[in-house]
């Protein structure tokens, strides 16, 4: 048995969505609250399943969680930091940022190793070296990970990559740390400034983040506090390829645009009518969509998690179009599926071409990883007939309702469990 999204292909979509709070900074920003003496209310909070998973793992760390609505309150004041051991590591990937926040509050953190998408091989190296350059050893037992100080130090470190997760989790492991930590290097994304913007309300001391180089002063003691999670650019930038594929006039609100620039100008290179008026974005759909090339960087480079929903509209563009993966080399699992489906890819080493326009039926496929989802949702929208896409739970770690986001674009979508 298992669940299925099946959409009806072939409705235009028109009306306006509401872009939830940002998964990579809210599964970030939970983590982050550990190091906090009081409580600390976050808003915002998307309904999705890496915020189960973190709940059900601050509780068993001790913490308070209560959650209404989008409003998540945490009180870490009684943590008890015991081996976190249990399935919930497995189901996501940023489960490791509780190494750097146990680390950074309780100088020793025990813990199985973090899940998440396959997107082929996903090394934690510079995370450890951050945490080994600040004082810690690092050791491996019984399928777990040991980090260990008796004190952590403030240093300088150098990334060899700008990595958003070993960025993050050497701040977190450096805002109690002794003395000065010069991070260089460093990744850039929204998503990090969120986290830096919540521990300083903390009293934590970071400066440069969005930089190239974070400077972090250690601090004794963080504090409770509120603070309102960033809006998804993800997730907007998914409405805005679903607008652009599927919509005749739709409203993408609680928007911040100039984080989607690099999405925004190769949409209107392939010919997509938008319209940015203050947070939210207008997209008038396109009369005929042309191809285009597009290389994935980090931010503020074309972000590799929208790369696979774009290649689903570049199969109704004119013409041949190419995805480069410098991010994730592998992260091409939605090329057979879209290809099930009718359209015309090639894929290389580390990219893939795109030959258009090509028409699409629905048929079962199967989400290999989260924006594999979105790549198949955005595909099923405009198929001929009916798509069933399994592997479900992928896409409900990071869409918040999904389902009901698009019925009210007028999508016609159901979940139904089937047997095989
Ligand atoms: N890398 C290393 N060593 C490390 C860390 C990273 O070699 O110690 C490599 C990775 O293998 C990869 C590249 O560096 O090739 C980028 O990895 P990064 O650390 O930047 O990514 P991440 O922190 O694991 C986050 C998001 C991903 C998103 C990437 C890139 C979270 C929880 N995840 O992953 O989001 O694709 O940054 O922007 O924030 C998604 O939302 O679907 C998703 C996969």
């Amino acid at each position: 048995m298992k669940e299925i999204i099946a959409i009806e292909g072939g409705h235009k979509l028109s009306g306006t969505v509401e872009i939830s709070g940002a998964k990579n900074a809210t599964v970030a920003l939970i983590p982050a609250v550990v190091l906090a003496d009081g409580p600390v209310n976050i808003y915002g909070v998307p309904n999705i399943s890496d915020v189960d998973a973190l709940k059900v793992l601050l509780e068993e760390l001790n913490c308070t969680v209560f959650r209404d609505g989008d409003t998540i309150k945490i009180d870490p004041s009684n943590l008890q930091n015991v081996p976190l051991v249990s399935p919930a590591v497995d189901k996501l990937r940023a489960s490791y940022y509780l190494m750097g926040s146990l680390l950074g509050k309780c100088k020793e953190v025990r813990m199985r190793m973090p899940g998440g998408c396959y997107l082929g091989p996903r090394p934690i190296d510079l995370h450890i070296k951050g945490f080994e350059a600040l004082g810690a050893k690092v050791s491996y037992e019984d399928d777990c990970i040991v980090i260990k100080a008796e004190k952590l130090v403030g240093t300088k470190i150098y990334l060899d990559f700008a990595s958003v997760g070993a960025t993050i989790n050497i701040i977190l492991a450096a805002v109690k740390a002794t003395g000065k930590t010069v991070i260089e290097n460093v990744a850039k994304e929204p998503e990090i400034i969120d986290v830096c913007n919540l521990l300083t309300k903390m009293g934590a001391n970071i400066r440069g983040a969005g930089t190239d180089t974070i400077t972090i002063e250690g601090v004794e003691k963080l504090q409770g506090c509120n603070h309102e999670i960033i809006p998804d650019r993800i997730e907007a930038g998914t409405f805005l390829i679903i607008a652009a594929a599927a919509g005749e006039r739709v409203v993408v609100q609680n928007v911040i645009p100039q984080h989607l620039e690099s999405l925004i100008s190769k949409l209107k290179e392939m010919g997509v009518v938008m319209e940015i008026i203050g947070d939210s974005i207008i997209v008038n759909g396109a009369s005929e969509m042309v191809s285009c090339d597009v290389r994935t960087q980090v931010y503020p480079g074309f972000a590799t998690d929208l790369q696979q929903p774009l290649t689903t509209l570049m199969t109704q563009a004119k013409g041949v179009s190419s995805v480069t993966e410098n991010i994730y080399p592998e992260r091409f699992g939605h090329c057979e599926q879209l290809a099930n489906m009718g359209a015309h890819i090639e894929v290389f080493d580390g990219a893939c071409k795109v030959y258009g326009p090509t028409k699409l039926t629905g048929t079962r496929v199967y989400a290999t990883d989260l924006r594999c989802g979105a790549a198949l949702i955005v595909a099923a929208l405009i198929s001929e007939g009916v798509s069933e896409i399994a592997n479900v739970y992928h896409i409900d770690r990071g869409y918040e309702n999904i389902d009901n986001k698009l019925i009210a674009l007028g999508a016609r979508i159901s979940r139904r469990i089937v047997e095989n």
